[in-house]
């Protein structure tokens, strides 16, 4: 498959079954989440293992942004439990989720686009020298760290003085993976990454997601995309109206498979029909409601 091909192009090593030894860096339990009345999460069960990359799709309101708020410090859960290194915990603000090593990359990235690539780098946790009350910059280190950690993820940019605004949305996107993992991040949070990319600029961002993946960090890749999901995915869940529709390792679903329950096969069914009525909208190519693979549980029981 060609997916298979151009993961091994990114020189991903694909695993689905968990590491030996240690237990999830972090994990889900029946975890849930109200706002006021809405309840926009419930029960999910999520893992997320060292040198693994988790992925989490669904459609709009899936509630894969309340999930992964959850995580990183912004919300509370209101049901289930949330663990961190085995140990139940509940964050009351990001920094305590940081100080944990999880750290969050959002689309609109925190950058300041007139600002030189490294400064953005060190950005509220600048390098200083000298004693204090003459502690200034220490420009030509920060520089230097920005240039070898941003060559250590194998991202070249000619100049670490130009401003970050010049970048595209790709590179941002990069240079932030890379600044979370030199400040110690255990777990990564991508929401949605890929989501305003192009195919090129996409690929870009999945080859350093496999390269966090590669240096040992537990990557959630939030992603509306099951193509980019499954060329890089160890596990893939899928939310649906704030519940688990899916959760299965990369072994016991195909991305045909994983498509299908992201489009939700029923519906695409019947959004079949409902345009095979429309003139000039080729529907051919749509399943039909009984073509569609019988859902997976939402376990991980395989079915391979
Ligand atoms: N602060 C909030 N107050 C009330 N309801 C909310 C709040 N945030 C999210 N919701 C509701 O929770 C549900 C899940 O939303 P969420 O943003 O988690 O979905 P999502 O999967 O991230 O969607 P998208 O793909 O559009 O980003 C939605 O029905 C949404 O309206
Ligand atoms: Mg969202």
């Amino acid at each position: 498959m060609t997916t298979d091909k151009t993961a091994a192009a990114h020189g991903a090593v694909l695993k689905d079954t968990p590491p030996e030894g240690g237990g999830p860096l972090v994990e889900l339990r029946g975890a849930g989440k109200s706002y006021g009345n809405i309840r926009a999460l419930h029960g999910v069960d999520l893992a997320v293992h060292s040198g693994r990359v988790t992925c989490v799709l669904g459609d709009n309101g899936a509630g894969k942004s309340t999930l992964i708020k959850i995580i990183s410090g912004l919300h509370q859960h209101t049901e289930g439990e949330f663990l961190v290194d085995g140990e139940p915990v509940r964050f009351t603000t990001p920094r305590e989720a940081l100080d944990r090593g999880i750290a969050a990359v959002y689309q609109d990235l925190a950058t300041v686009p007139l600002m030189p690539v490294w400064r953005n780098f060190f950005l509220g946790s600048e390098l200083t020298k000298g004693p204090w009350p003459v502690r200034r910059l220490d420009i030509a280190r920060m520089k230097r760290t920005a240039d070898e950690e941003l060559r250590a993820m194998g991202i070249v940019l000619d100049d670490l003085e130009q401003p970050i605004g010049t970048l595209s949305g790709g590179q941002r996107q990069c240079v932030a993976i890379a600044r979370a993992v030199h400040f110690g991040a255990r777990v990564l949070i991508l929401d949605e990454p890929t989501a305003a990319l192009g195919v090129k600029q996409s690929g870009v961002v999945l080859k350093y997601i496999a390269a966090a993946r590669d240096r040992g960090l537990g990557v959630i890749f939030i992603t509306h995309n099951p193509h980019h999901a499954y060329m890089v995915g160890d596990h893939f869940t899928v939310l649906r109206l704030g519940t688990l529709e899916m959760s299965a390792a990369r072994s016991e679903v195909s991305l045909e498979e994983l498509t299908n329950h992201m489009a939700g096969g029923a519906e695409l069914a019947a959004l079949k029909h409902e345009l095979s009525q429309v003139r000039g909208v080729d529907v051919e190519e749509l399943p039909e409601a009984d073509d569609l693979s019988a859902p997976l549980p939402a376990s991980s029981e395989g079915n391979s």
